[in-house]
């Protein structure tokens, strides 16, 4: 018979600990040790392999299957983020801050798709009183949405395993769950893993879409929704900066799809709205002429999308100057200020330095770059980026300016939003002419860049925007 004992693992080293403590013997990290239940098992030895006389069947690559039939929930923003629809008996993690409306969208998406499929919504986190008034609020009392308040994940079960059970529920949230038995308290690792695998075997086995809500804490991912990643189908992260309208839906793993889509909604007073034209919205309040601002022509997922860089380049009256990044990764933006420097001899050593992507996207494409470069140049030589022009490309530790993916996507959408001029990497010889707007100016090397905002005055003649071609230059 197998031996139960508790003891600590580490999530970073996998040494085991007998106690819990703050920080691992064996690694140093910090805040590592999980409760995991020891169960040794006995060797797989010759005796015991002709004991099972089970044996598993292997099958070739082909199917004839057709592709998974998905369920479409009428909301098309998270329709495309999982892949054109909730695909039978998968299951889904939507993962986020607290606050940041998981359960406002899941209790549209419930309501949404309650007229193709029967649905249930469990909430763990309100009395039913309080889902129904959000509901009331968001006016979809009358959608037929079967609504529980209930933590005990047997109970749920139970409730779900009958015949004409619900085809999608919502677990709202997957840390309010126990299940009876285990001694961890709700919210905890083992309880987490424990429901979360539960109902996901009731969900294959029934080809019952299951949608868990996890909350993602700031410093305690691992009681959260990570150690579920790998149990689940697919995971989308709901972000957004708080006291910004805009909540971005973001796939991260998707079996059934790709990944790296996004959904954009607006929170209003009215729930969740979907934003069919993103672009549109991130340049609604753009001011005209400002410097240390540009566009970045970015593509999320299969999407082009337009958004607002801000930059504010000031002396620094401390000693060692701030950096201070919000929707871009700051050592990226390191880079960027060091190549500046060094290729450019632009100062930056003695200047606080403030990136903002503005409407509270977050950006994780390289293709970034030249346009935060242009923000940084722009504010630092007080002259704004040329009105209606869109920038992007990858910059290299050179300073040379590097080709990205889909150009021609970038270029489009921003055609389509009014913009007449695009700063871009230069383009391989063997590409086609493009014919229309907007009109191209290849930037070969960062001192292009500060040619083009400083109006062409600063180290060679090219005027403000002509289409010649920049050609190689190189320190
Ligand atoms: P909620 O869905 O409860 O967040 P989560 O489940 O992720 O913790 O949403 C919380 C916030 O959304 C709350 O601060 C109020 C806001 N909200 C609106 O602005 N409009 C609305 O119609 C609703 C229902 C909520
Ligand atoms: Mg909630």
């Amino acid at each position: 018979m197998a031996k139960l004992a508790l003891r600590y693992v580490c999530q970073q080293c996998g040494a085991a600990a007998p106690k819990w403590g703050g920080r691992c013997e064996s690694c140093g990290a910090w805040n590592s040790l999980v409760e995991e239940i020891a169960r040794e098992a006995p060797p797989l030895g010759k005796a015991r392999r002709a004991a099972s006389a089970k044996k598993i069947a292997f099958t070739p690559l082909e199917s004839s299957a057709p592709a998974p039939e998905r369920l479409e929930t009428g909301i098309a923003e998270f329709d495309r983020v999982c892949g054109g629809g909730l695909v039978r008996g998968s299951a889904v993690l939507i993962a986020g801050d607290p606050g940041i409306g998981k359960s406002t969208l899941l209790l549209q998406v419930a309501a949404s798709l309650s007229s193709r499929a029967r649905a249930a919504y469990v909430s763990g986190e309100e009395a039913v009183e309080q889902v129904r008034l959000r509901a009331g609020r968001l006016d979809l009392s009358r959608a037929p949405v079967q609504l529980a308040a209930a933590t005990d994940i047997a109970a749920i079960i139970a409730a779900l395993d009958v015949a004409d059970g619900p085809e999608v529920v919502v677990i709202d949230s997957i840390q309010t769950m126990y299940l009876d038995g285990l001694e961890s308290a709700p919210g905890t690792v083992a309880q987490v893993r424990a429901c979360a695998s539960e109902i996901i075997r009731l969900a294959k086995r029934r080809g019952m879409t299951v949608l868990l809500v996890g909350h993602v804490t700031k410093e305690g991912m691992i009681a959260g929704p990570r150690v579920l990643e790998h149990m689940v189908d697919t995971v989308l992260y709901f972000e957004g900066e708080r006291g910004h309208q805009f909540r971005i839906l973001r796939a991260v793993k998707n079996r059934f799809g790709p990944t790296d889509e996004i959904g954009v909604f607006a929170m209003t007073d009215g729930g969740l709205q979907q934003v069919a034209n993103p672009s549109e919205l991130f340049l609604a309040q753009r001011p005209e002429n400002a410097t240390g601002a540009s566009v970045f022509a970015g593509i999320e997922g299969t999407r082009p999308l337009l958004v607002e860089i801000q930059a504010l380049v000031a002396p620094s009256p401390l000693g060692s100057p701030r950096r201070a990044v919000v929707g871009w990764d700051s050592a990226r933006l390191a880079m960027v200020l060091a190549v500046l420097e060094a290729r450019c001899g632009l100062a930056f050593a003695a200047q606080d330095v403030y990136l903002n992507v503005a409407g509270g996207l977050r950006i994780t494409e390289p293709a970034a770059d030249l346009a935060v470069a242009a923000a940084l140049v722009s504010s630092r030589l007080d002259a704004p980026v040329p009105p209606d022009t869109v920038v992007f490309g990858e910059i290299g530790l050179a300073g040379e300016v590097r080709a990205v993916s889909q150009t021609e996507a970038r270029l489009k959408e921003a055609a389509k939003l009014g913009f007449a001029r695009a700063l871009t990497p230069p383009a391989k010889d063997a590409a086609p002419k493009r014919a229309g707007p907007p009109e191209i100016r290849e930037i070969g090397h960062l001192l292009d860049l500060v040619d083009v905002l400083s109006g062409g005055g600063h180290s060679r003649g090219a005027g403000k925007f002509s289409a010649t071609k920049t050609g190689d230059r190189r320190h």
